[in-house]
């Protein structure tokens, strides 16, 4: 009977950053697996901004979190004891298992890590993150050759993974992020023909001087001025893909709607938001597209390892600091 470390809820971050008191460390005794059950261990945590949100019960495609319940969030874990038919000890299994050190499951809603690559890429290239940017670009982008895309938080886990499908898909590609060393990264070994430093100012400036024919495709996932920005450059019948909003997700308030939200009626343009569950009995046909691409060397991923499980609240503020580079991982 293993001993368990567990990050519980502690507090509701709305309208601020989030505190440290606002998750609290509790320890408890895992009992071993009853028929039907497995006992996990927890190897690695996966971090995404969206984690906020669902602390602050302000996303609704998701349940509520009640203070007291364990942090919730993706994690790969290796099977350590099993009672049920099909897993053995030693299979690693992707799921949305929380902050937790060991659990039990009856394997419902785990999916095997079934894959030729490190089983930490269930939760980085093909997780939730490679699903979401192909699902964003291919599905709601739409690109063809040709067309000018640019990207958003464009360094990050998601935002890097879009630049480079656009790419696949014959497209010239623009990539939005803080600072100059995340912007070499995205143009020297990313592979986006340029890049913005979104911290430098004068983005709307530069937007226009870098996409004279305008924007056809725009992946957005910060929101705020940067969106206003890209909105004033798009090109006719451009397609802005909503992913997400990071600007604000620290703020009390909504930001005031885009002023150049309405380019959209002169260029015949079209907005739209996705939540990447909705595809997700896609979810096994896409990670075989990617993971194809993956092996012939034409899509890369980076991870962004931090180390203890103790370490995990810090590992998720990481993300609104802009301190990740690459998918946010944490290995227990
Ligand atoms: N719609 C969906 O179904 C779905 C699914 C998954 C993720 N998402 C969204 O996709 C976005 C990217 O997620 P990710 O997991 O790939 O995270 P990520 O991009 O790897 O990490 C977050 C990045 O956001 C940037 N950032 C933080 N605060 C910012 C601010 N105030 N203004 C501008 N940029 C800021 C930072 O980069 P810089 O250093 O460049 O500022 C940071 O590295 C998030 O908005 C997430 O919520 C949506």
């Amino acid at each position: 009977m293993p001993s368990s470390r567990q990050w519980l809820l502690n507090g509701h971050p709305r309208a601020r950053q989030i505190a440290a008191d606002d998750f609290r460390l509790t320890t408890v005794e895992v009992p071993g697996p009853a028929d039907g059950q497995m006992l996990l261990r927890t190897r690695y945590l996966g971090f995404d901004p969206a984690q906020k949100g669902w602390m602050e019960n302000i996303a609704d495609y998701v349940a509520p979190m009640a203070i007291g319940d364990i942090m919730r969030g993706s994690a790969i874990s290796e099977v350590v004891e099993s009672r049920l038919p099909g897993f053995a000890p030693g299979d690693m299994v992707a799921g949305s298992t929380g902050w937790t050190e060991w659990h039990l499951s009856d394997g419902n809603g785990l999916t095997r890590c079934d894959t030729a690559l490190a089983p930490t890429a269930m939760l980085s290239i093909l997780g939730t993150t490679g699903v979401t940017a192909w699902c964003g670009l291919f599905k709601i982008g739409r690109p063809v050759p040709g067309d000018t895309v640019v990207v958003s938080g464009a360094a990050g886990a998601t935002g890097s993974i879009v630049g480079q499908l656009a790419k696949i898909a014959g497209c010239r590609t623009l990539g939005i992020a803080g600072g100059a060393d995340k912007c070499r990264w995205l143009v020297e070994e990313s592979g986006y023909d340029a890049a913005i430093d979104y911290k430098a100012g004068h983005v709307r400036d530069q937007l226009r001087e870098l996409c004279p024919g305008g924007i056809d495709v725009i992946f957005d996932n910060v929101g705020g001025t940067i969106l206003n920005d890209m909105l004033a450059e798009i090109a006719t019948g451009a397609r802005v893909v909503i992913c997400g909003g990071i600007s604000r997700y620290e703020t009390g308030t909504l930001p005031a709607g885009p002023q150049n939200y309405f380019n959209l009626v002169f260029r015949r343009g079209t907005m739209s938001g996705f939540i990447v569950l909705d595809w997700a009995a896609e979810f096994p046909a896409i990670r075989k597209r990617i993971e194809r691409l993956v092996s012939e060397g034409r899509l890369a991923w980076r991870e962004d390892v931090q180390h203890g499980f103790e370490n995990a609240p810090a590992t998720l503020g990481r993300l609104f600091s802009g301190k990740n580079r690459g998918k946010q991982l944490l290995e227990l």
